[in-house]
């Protein structure tokens, strides 16, 4: 991988993203084992979250950490920006002092793009907008590789509110690149337009999408991003959409489950499907610890 930045699946190759995979399974070893290297010493890496986050914002860090970089993280709400200081201005001051890699979430799509534009640091996308969320891919697509033997041909069902959702984006690029079959299901009105060109198929019976699948992948319900009238009732979406032990039994015998987080739990899924031998919801997390060390290792090895 010969970039700067990392801002999205949509413009990687399959073997850029095998080239992640395979660095992650690397560095899962470290993270498992004394949780210590000096791969990033001398490296700076700063995380600007302007929007809620528990998993991906600890997990850079932690991964900045193990890997034995500086770390710093500007807190938006009590920030410059506050004050209306320009994302631009806001960026280029972080980079003054001498960050490597700057990790920004936010909630207009293009904003990490814009942001690279205008530093010479290196960008991660830690989610913009309802546009991508690459890291979440790439450690969702590790999953499934420790899980099952290849990409190719796997069915992965996505449900839910795939119209508001980046994970659901960036999922659908990677897998499809690796050669996955992938469905989407949800309710008419969060799906979107189109979404079939992006060489998915569509399903509007949540039965339909999870029959034979190899991979179940719940969503959250990004009430934050709809417009009024898009969801009338929690209960007719648990009851039509809810992923459950029942409906978990029409995917294969082998069939795993998984889930962004933070999940709306005994909506999109149950908590007895969640908590099943079958989730790999608790490995998600920790995957993407790895997966994000590989990146910051690929991305500053780079710079060097
Ligand atoms: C996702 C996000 O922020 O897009 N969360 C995450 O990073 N694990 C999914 C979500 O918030 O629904």
């Amino acid at each position: 991988m010969d970039r700067k930045d990392l801002l999205g699946i949509k413009d990687l190759s399959k073997e850029e993203i095998l080239e992640v995979l395979d660095t992650a399974k690397e560095m899962k070893k470290i993270l498992n084992g004394e949780k210590y290297s000096q791969i990033l010493k001398g490296k700076t890496v700063v995380t600007i979250f302007f929007e809620p986050s528990t998993r991906t914002r600890l997990s850079f860090e932690m991964a900045a950490k193990y890997l034995g970089a500086h770390y710093g993280n500007i807190e938006v709400a009590t920030s410059s920006v506050a004050k209306g200081e320009s994302l631009i201005d806001t960026i280029r001051t972080v980079e003054m002092m001498k960050a490597d890699v700057i990790i920004p979430r936010h909630n207009m799509s293009g904003a990490p793009h814009l942001m690279a534009k205008y530093t010479d640091a290196s960008i991660i996308n830690a989610g913009d907008g309802i546009n991508e969320h690459p890291t979440q891919a790439l450690l969702d697509m590790m999953t499934i590789r420790e899980k099952k033997e290849s990409f190719e041909g796997l069915k992965v069902a996505i449900i839910g509110d795939i119209m508001h959702s980046r994970v659901a984006r960036s999922n659908i690029w990677g897998l499809k690149k690796m050669g996955a079959e992938v469905r989407v299901a949800g309710p008419s009105t969060l799906m979107p337009p189109q979404i079939e060109k992006m060489g998915v198929k569509t399903y509007y019976n949540v039965e339909e999408a999870i029959k034979d699948a190899d991979v179940v992948m719940g969503l959250r319900i990004q009430l934050e991003r709809q417009k009024s009238g898009l969801f009338p009732s929690i209960d007719e979406y648990r009851e039509y959409f809810g992923i459950n032990k029942e409906r978990m039994k029409l995917a294969k015998a082998d069939a795993i489950l998984m889930h962004p987080g933070p999940i709306n739990r005994n909506i999109e899924v149950t908590s007895e499907a969640a908590n099943a031998e079958y989730s790999a919801i608790e490995e998600q997390v920790t995957n993407g610890v790895a997966v994000r060390m590989a990146l910051l290792k690929i991305l500053c090895e780079r710079r060097n």
